[in-house]
């Protein structure tokens, strides 16, 4: 058995998570989150040093809560994790530092983990992971990409939004129906009641200098301007906004084009399973009909639990165990944070020699 203690802060959501593995099943011990969101509601996004600074008084308190749920003893665990890239540096900086802290505090080694490898390890939470080599759609706040996760565990990135990124797009468009932030949750409840087919909406694409269009590349500006269209129109002709069927419309062609291109993806990659995580994959709409569409092409489909693909720590604790079970590596303590860096270079952050 494998314990290890993981923190995420890359961005407003602080997380401590205890997670056990046997080498086959993982186990999550704990998983406790504190939410940041109404320290920033007022200024209508994420302020950087208000983030670092929350997480930095809530840090102990959500150890103690989550070491105390889990059972586990500090001197019971094997390795401590914490996402070190990409994200706001600051807040990376706060989990990053506590982990290294208790590290060298404990004598346990440390890893630091990339948040991406964390959502694509989110799948590992559900009851059926996938068998490698197989296509991620990882749709997140900050990320919509195409990751080929091959048979030896190398990552390739097949596709990617060239602007917003779709979780981004649905938080726009809820504050322009006038929905909180995060918008997902929001603009999900609403669509449930609306007409999907009511207005029709672009699908956004990249086109290539010398032509056509990558057929793996997302592009959703366009949409939230045919949104923002749509809405000042209505209110034009002094109509009440339909926000059901608006939601219902938006959510509709974001889940088409994440489900055709990532299909598309796959079949010409030969690839025969699918995995969905991030944020934007807890949408039941986009759930139910990559389910539906992959199943007519004979692809199998894994989909992170609802409750993982938000951030949390519990998945920046399966990628660290992952790291841990086949081919053990440890980070340098000297690794610091890096706003961006690409998941392809993730083996670096288990480098003698960290990159940053
Ligand atoms: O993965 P995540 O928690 O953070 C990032 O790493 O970015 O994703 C947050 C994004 C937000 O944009 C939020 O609106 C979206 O995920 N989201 C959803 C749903 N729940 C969260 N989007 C659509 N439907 C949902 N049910
Ligand atoms: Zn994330």
């Amino acid at each position: 058995m494998s314990t290890v203690l993981a923190l995420e802060t890359s961005c407003d959501e602080s997380a401590v998570a205890l997670l056990e593995s046997d080498g086959k099943n993982f186990y999550v011990l704990s998983n406790e989150i504190a939410s940041q969101i109404d320290a920033h509601a007022k200024w209508g996004g994420v302020v950087p040093e208000i983030a670092s600074r929350k997480h930095l008084e809530i840090l102990p308190s959500l150890l103690e809560v989550a070491l105390s749920k889990s059972g586990k003893s500090i001197k019971e665990i094997d390795a401590v994790a914490a996402s070190v890239a990409p994200g706001l540096s600051g807040s990376l900086l706060m989990g990053s530092i506590t982990a290294r802290t208790i590290s060298a505090l404990h004598g346990i080694p440390f890893l630091g983990v990339h948040h991406l490898e964390g959502h694509l390890a989110s799948v590992f939470l559900s009851a059926h992971p996938p068998t490698k080599p197989y296509l991620v759609l990882l749709v997140s706040g900050g990320h919509t990409e195409l990751i080929k996760v091959g048979a030896n565990g190398c990552f390739k990135r097949l596709g990617y939004s060239h602007d917003d990124a779709a979780g981004e797009a649905f938080d726009k468009v809820a504050r322009l129906l006038g929905l909180p932030y995060p918008g997902g949750p929001g603009i999900q409840r609403l669509g449930e009641r609306g007409d999907p087919k009511r207005f029709q909406l672009p699908k956004g694409r990249v086109s290539k200098p010398e032509g056509g269009f990558y057929p793996y590349d997302f592009s959703f500006s366009g949409l939230k301007t045919a949104m923002h269209r749509k809405v000042e129109s209505l209110k034009a002709d002094s109509l009440e906004l339909p926000i059901e069927d608006l939601a219902a419309s938006f959510e509709q062609v974001v889940a088409e084009v994440l489900v055709e291109r990532s299909l598309r993806c796959a079949i010409e990659n030969q690839l025969n399973t699918l995995v969905l995580v991030g944020g934007v994959a807890a949408n039941r709409r986009l759930r139910k009909m990559m389910i539906q569409k992959a199943s007519d092409q004979m692809i199998k489909v894994h989909l992170a639990p609802e409750s993982f693909c938000t951030d949390n720590a519990a998945m920046i604790g399966a990628a660290a165990l992952l790291r841990l079970l086949f081919v053990p590596r440890y980070s340098s303590l000297n690794l610091g944070v890096s706003p961006r860096w690409p998941l392809e270079k993730a083996d670096l952050l288990y480098q003698a020699s960290p990159p940053f």
